[in-house]
């Protein structure tokens, strides 16, 4: 992002501690993540360390300091798919793809989010890609999904 969007942006703030969370959000409603420049440029602006940008943001799931993939999977990690073996699906998409939970993969062709719970208990596993939710999940079965994806 330019200089001049980020002057944009915090025009509409008083550049105060409680700016933090708006701020971090129409950053990521412009990017559609936070950038390390995001952050040093919010540090400056709100005379705070990155340090406390990250401390603070990152117990709110919905900030993301990645860059968002193409595809973005989410494996519900809520009670009821946990259970399920949502654990077994998370760790296949990790080494499906070679990515951690919060990573983007090299060709951002996909990025790895845990999901709290996504509404539908009843037919956990659930993983869901872009918009898309797979039910009942089986690990040979996401493997095949993301290779159709890839
Ligand atoms: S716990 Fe996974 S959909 Fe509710």
């Amino acid at each position: 992002m330019k200089q001049k969007e980020y002057d944009k942006i915090f025009s509409g703030f008083k550049g105060t501690e409680g700016d933090l969370l708006p701020v971090l959000l129409r950053i990521q409603e412009k990017d559609g993540y936070i950038s390390e420049e995001s952050v040093s440029q919010v540090s400056r602006f709100l005379r705070l360390s990155e340090s406390q940008i990250f401390g603070v943001a990152s117990f709110y799931p919905k900030y993301r300091f990645t860059e968002p993939g193409r595809k973005s999977i989410k494996v519900c990690m809520g009670t009821a798919c946990h259970v399920r073996g949502g654990k077994f699906l998370s760790d296949a998409v990790g080494w499906k793809l070679g990515i951690g939970i919060g990573q983007t993969s090299d060709d951002k062709q996909f990025d790895f989010q845990r999901g709290s719970c996504l509404g539908c208990c009843t037919l956990g596993p659930v993983v869901k890609i872009n918009d898309k939710v797979y039910s009942r999940m089986q690990v040979t079965g996401l493997k095949k999904i993301l290779e159709q994806n890839d």
